[in-house]
């Protein structure tokens, strides 16, 4: 059995004012469908027997109504969290519901609900590749090729860049710069795309012996779950829903995978990944998602948004759909404009990564 896990828990705040904890980055539309939508896609693909979603109680709807509306929806399991606990205890409830369905055989392929990756057949490639590599009992990563010291990935060292599979030799998740820069220059190192693939009886072995906290706290939590079919009026595919009970789940270190097993872990394989890869992280990924027209300016928008660019280059500018005003740019360049109905983002693609920094002050004003 092949089970995609699909994790949706970030709120993106970088991506603020479109992505939000109402409305967060998997359900932001890049190249014309959902993030989320793109990550189910590209597990179906690679021929995935079952959909598991993790993601906030909050979400449920809004994600359903996704689902609902693709053209092949498919039968879903939901592990619905309270809040969020961080990408390992997340994992460890996936790997326990997945034991329990399917047995410690079951490979999981982990899909973070906020990637971009335009080529899926260039993935689903690799992703065999990983499937078969977790049968043998390894846990799986993608290494992208690095281009920049960028301190948010995890790094991973091999014994040479290539195209082959290799055996991790370390991970090291976030280093500071000066790490960075030097793990670049030794050109040993990937990125860690943040995706993974082991079987359930793997990476809960994993746990038990590297972070036996995690799965200790997993298993509590879902002693106290409370599991059933939906019924949903015209659902073919109700969906099977698993919900926590907020004290014991809130017990579970929040800490990521990447801290708790794949750094400690020594059985650890990385595939290179020959398909293009964004996180999109901050305004200027989105923009670099987008064909630019001649001055190198870009267009984030719904049908019909209105721009008009006076003497602009190089900026991105975000129409929300529900927003129908003409925008007009005059003698500016590398700018990000974001226009929703209730909030007006104005940054350079320069200071982007600041946009973060507005989401911590309005915070604080509640
Ligand atoms: N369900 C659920 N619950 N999902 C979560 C939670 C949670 O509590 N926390 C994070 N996620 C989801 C996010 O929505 C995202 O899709 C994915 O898990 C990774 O979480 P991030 O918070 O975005 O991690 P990161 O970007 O700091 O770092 C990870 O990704 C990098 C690549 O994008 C690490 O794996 C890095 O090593 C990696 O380089
Ligand atoms: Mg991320």
């Amino acid at each position: 059995k092949l089970i995609s896990v699909v994790l949706s828990g970030g709120a993106g705040t970088r991506l603020w004012p479109a992505s939000r904890q109402a409305y967060p980055k998997p359900f932001m539309k890049l190249g014309g469908s959902a993030l989320l939508e793109q990550a189910i896609t590209r597990g179906q693909a690679c021929g995935t027997d079952d959909l598991l979603i993790v993601t906030n109680q909050d979400h449920l709807f809004l994600t359903q109504g996704l689902l609902s509306d693709m053209a092949d929806p498919p039968r879903v399991r939901y592990l619905l969290e309270p809040k969020g606990r961080n990408t390992a205890p997340a994992i460890a409830l996936a790997a326990l519901d997945c034991q329990a369905a399917h047995g410690d055989d079951a490979v999981m392929l982990v899909l973070p609900a906020d990637h971009l990756i335009p080529d899926t057949e260039a993935f689903v490639a690799n992703a065999l590749e990983a499937v078969r590599q977790a049968q043998k009992g390894r846990l799986v990563v993608f290494g992208i090729q690095p281009t920049s010291p960028e301190t948010g990935f995890g790094y991973i060292e091999v014994a040479k860049l290539g195209r082959d599979v290799q055996p991790v030799l370390k991970f090291v998740e976030k280093p500071d710069l000066a790490t960075a820069q030097e793990y670049l220059a030794t050109g040993r190192f990937y990125w860690n795309s943040g995706m993974f693939c082991f079987t359930a009886g793997a990476m809960l072995a994993a746990l038990a012996q590297h972070a036996p906290d995690v799965l200790q706290a997993a298993g509590k939590a879902l002693a106290q779950s409370t599991s059933q079919a939906m019924s949903l009026p015209d659902e073919p595919n109700p969906p099977h829903v698993t919900r926590f009970h907020a004290h014991s789940f809130g017990l579970q270190p929040d800490i990521s995978i990447d801290y708790a097993v794949m750094e400690r872990a020594d059985n650890v394989t990385l595939v290179p990944a020959r398909f293009g890869w964004s996180d999109v992280g901050a305004w200027p990924a989105v923009a670099q998602a987008h064909t630019p027209d001649a001055s190198g300016n870009t267009l984030g928008a719904a049908d019909g948004a209105d721009w008009v660019a006076v003497n602009t280059t190089g900026t991105h500018v975000h129409v929300d759909s529900h927003c129908h005003k003409v925008v007009a740019t005059v003698g500016v360049q590398d700018l990000v404009v974001v226009d929703t109905p209730d909030a007006l983002l104005v940054t350079t693609k320069r200071e982007a990564q600041n946009v973060k920094r507005v989401v911590d002050a309005l915070k604080e004003r509640h």
